[in-house]
């Protein structure tokens, strides 16, 4: 176990907001975790717990006054391989694109089009991570986690976790309460890619591959390279992917903003609700490429705010606000951020 105090943020916040934590624990096994809630427990501590991945998702808006936890438990193993599937156990601490990457290499599919997210696996089954027609709960069986209270281990089947867009039990009634310390998956021996999305089999075209050949690596080639199109490099640009969900409304709501934007995209949901792009509205009210001090929005995809340099997280949720209020007043919709907000 590692043991820090007053240590900085910066690393573990692809931001790069240079916040400190007055407490910092990383685990290697369960074990060691359990001994640390035991401990806290015998001694009626009851100081702040914030649990993080891959810091991709979070944003500092001022120094964490108790204990950061890490995981940093790093195994796969194949539990079953029955017929056309196989079931693999991950550790939450691996970075979420290496799994992508072992997957692809052991021939075990369905994550292809999930690749180059940032984050770890244990976020993932947290946030329920998702990009070109795929997200992580199409693939999940169940999770393991510790009861960060009491110390006892939990499973989670994929129902329990109760999975929506970007959302999970674990940001809702159970936020904060539980680490999740390995995700089950269930992939595919057979490779059947997902072409579906937008722009996706263009892409393959673009580069001279005929769909029936497409292989595995291809595919997940061409992802990458879409999304170093559209998407700030971290350690280049402080990010966290989407900084706002894309926001789904009535029909009826829909078609308002349609007859004033005939162009509108939009997602169909169900028949009642549409998923409007929340990047395109905020380009629609002129934020694509402004800054308001040290925080902007992305040139190439306004669903982006980066850290030009040297932000503090306040100046990101301040442009926050700026552009949620500019969207509603224009669009009558509220975007609301995917991005955790701590402290
Ligand atoms: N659009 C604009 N202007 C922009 C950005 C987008 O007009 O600046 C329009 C695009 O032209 C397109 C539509 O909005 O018609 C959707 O854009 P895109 O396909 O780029 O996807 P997105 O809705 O902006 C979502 C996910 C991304 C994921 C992509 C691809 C959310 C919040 N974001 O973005 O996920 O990579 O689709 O599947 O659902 C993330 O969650 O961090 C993330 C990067």
């Amino acid at each position: 176990m590692i043991v820090k105090d007053n240590y900085s943020l910066a690393e573990h916040n692809t931001f790069g907001i240079a916040a400190t934590a007055a407490h910092f624990v990383e685990y290697d096994s369960v074990d060691e975790l359990q001994l640390f809630i035991g401990r806290r427990t015998a001694n009626g501590d009851t100081s702040p717990l914030l649990h993080i991945g891959g810091g991709s998702n979070l944003l500092f808006l001022s120094d964490y006054n108790g204990t950061v936890l890490h995981s940093a438990l790093k195994d796969i193993t194949v539990t079953a391989d029955e017929g056309e599937y196989v079931y693999v156990r991950v550790s939450a601490g691996i970075a979420w694109d290496e799994w992508v990457q072992y997957a692809v290499d052991s021939h075990w599919h369905g994550l292809e089009n999930l690749s180059g997210i940032p984050g770890e696996v244990g976020a993932s089954a947290v946030q329920n991570i998702g990009a070109y027609g795929a997200e992580a709960k199409d693939f999940i069986l169940f999770a393991d986690a510790v009861d960060l209270e009491t110390g006892a281990i939990r499973h989670f089947t994929v129902e329990e976790c109760r999975y929506g867009y970007r959302n999970s039990v674990f940001k809702q009634e159970l936020r904060g309460r539980y680490a999740i310390t390995h995700v089950h998956f269930r992939l595919t021996h057979d490779f059947r890619p997902n072409l579906e999305y937008g722009g996706i089999r263009r892409a393959i075209e673009a580069r001279g591959i005929e769909e029936v050949n497409l292989t595995a690596e291809q595919l997940r080639e061409t992802i990458l390279e879409i999304r170093r199109e559209k998407l700030p490099e971290p350690s280049v640009l402080g990010n966290a992917g989407s900084f706002f969900k894309n926001p789904i409304v009535e029909r009826t709501v829909f078609e308002r903003l349609q007859q004033a934007y005939p162009e509108a995209p939009h997602y169909d949901v169900d028949e009642q609700r549409v998923k409007v792009p929340a990047g395109w509205m905020i380009e629609q009210c002129g934020w694509k490429g402004k800054t308001l001090g040290h925080a902007g929005v992305y040139e190439k995809q306004a669903l982006v705010l980066v850290n030009t340099g040297g932000a503090k997280g306040k100046e990101i949720s301040d442009l926050c606000s700026s552009i949620q209020a500019d969207v509603e007043a224009r669009f009558g919709i509220r975007i609301e951020p995917e991005v955790n907000f701590i402290g």
